[in-house]
């Protein structure tokens, strides 16, 4: 018999959903900024988001009261993981305030940032004493030349070298490398880096260029498919697949036979993962989006700054989630015609 206590305690706990795929919503995704200082012509090519481009004003972001009111509700409804995003997450000043408040919420179980790496060195210390767990860190290429074509000519891989070495003494690990691999652009860097990082115990991630956004002009010829870089790393040093560690997780894990760490591949368009998708985005203008190619999101701003009460914020959040159908990576190509509208990386962060 449930003991009366724990009955009406869970009368307390909200009913956590499940969408119309029966996925539950475990991870949130917060965007802090639209902005970037780099200009990775995948994601923010510089023709587009020149000077004049209209980021979103202050009073436009969610302030980082309204980010922790929503998180904790999320976390009522049963997310367990936080990751913050951008565009460039570190440059929201006072961040690790915000990972402070979000790390001491009941129900988080892992708490990441994802980030460029070019302001970590000067951030990585107190974002650890703020409570941040992990960081991933993107970086396409270690040769200058390439680098600076796939960062927009910002940055430089020394800098964000340095900014993982400032991670690492910080504590902020396992430290997650990840490299988006475009045809003709990096795949020739990609052993080389692959090299630098073994023994090291940072993870390196190789991730298949995605149609994310309208703005990069992607074309499948660009992807280079995960099974053929794992064939050529596995001809250099023998690579064994490992087991997921938990069901939803985007990267399939291999390890060195060597003994010299471990390797992911995240293969969003050559073996989607939506069936185990459960990941909710929420930008930094405050809309909740149930997929990274979402073409619309659910405003929770304009509720909350109307004064709606808990109660009536997690009914929209969970009646979003409950209607939520999204499988774009499994229909590529047949979801949306091209060119509909469609949200952009840098509002999302991934
Ligand atoms: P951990 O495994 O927890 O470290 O994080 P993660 O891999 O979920 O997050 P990260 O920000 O490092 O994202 C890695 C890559 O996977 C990025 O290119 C993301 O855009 C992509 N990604 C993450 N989640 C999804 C998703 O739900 N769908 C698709 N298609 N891509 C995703
Ligand atoms: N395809 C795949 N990954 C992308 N990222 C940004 N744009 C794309 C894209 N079009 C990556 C970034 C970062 C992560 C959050 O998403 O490099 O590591
Ligand atoms: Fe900035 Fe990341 Fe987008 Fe590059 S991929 S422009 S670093 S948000
Ligand atoms: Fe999830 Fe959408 Fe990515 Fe599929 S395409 S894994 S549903 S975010």
């Amino acid at each position: 018999m449930t003991h009366p206590a724990t009955a009406s305690l869970a009368a307390l706990q909200p009913r956590r959903p499940r969408d119309t795929l029966g996925r539950p919503l475990r991870d949130l995704r917060i965007s802090v900024t639209d902005r970037c200082n780099f200009r990775c012509p995948y994601c923010m090519p510089r023709e587009r988001f020149h000077e004049h481009y209209r980021f979103l004003k202050t009073a436009e972001r969610l302030s980082f009261d309204e980010v922790v009111r929503l998180t904790r509700l999320f976390l009522q409804l049963g997310v367990q993981k936080l990751r913050i995003t951008g565009g460039e997450p570190l440059l929201r000043a006072g961040l690790s305030e915000l990972i402070g408040d979000l790390t001491t919420l009941p129900g988080v179980d892992d708490i990441a940032l994802t980030t460029n790496g070019v302001l970590l060195a000067q951030h990585a210390v107190e974002l650890r004493a703020a409570g941040l767990q992990r960081v991933t860190v993107s970086l396409d290429s270690l040769d200058p030349a390439v680098f600076a074509r796939m960062a927009g000519d910002l940055g430089s891989p020394a800098e964000v070298l340095e900014g993982i070495a400032a991670a690492q003494r910080a504590g902020l690990t396992p430290i997650k490398v990840n490299v988006v691999v475009q045809r003709g652009v990096n795949e020739h860097t990609v052993l080389p880096l692959i090299e630098h990082f073994r023994g090291s115990g940072v993870i390196v991630r190789l991730i298949e260029y995605m149609d994310v956004g309208t703005r990069n002009d992607w074309q499948l010829a660009q992807v280079v498919p995960s099974r053929e870089l794992a064939a050529l790393i596995n001809t250099r040093w023998p690579i064994n697949a490992l087991e997921r560690h938990y069901r939803a997780e985007v990267a399939e894990r291999y390890a060195f036979a060597d003994g010299q760490g471990e390797l992911g591949f995240i293969s969003s368009v050559s073996q989607p993962f939506c069936s185990d998708c459960s990941r909710a985005r929420l930008s930094s203008d405050g809309v909740l989006y149930t997929c990274l190619f979402a073409t619309q999101g659910l405003d929770l701003r304009a509720p909350l700054r109307a004064g709606a009460s808990d109660a009536e914020l997690l009914e929209s959040i969970r009646g979003c989630w409950e209607k939520r159908g999204d499988r774009y990576s499994e229909l590529r190509g047949t979801a949306a015609p091209p060119g509909a509208p469609r949200i952009e990386m840098n509002q999302l962060g991934g």
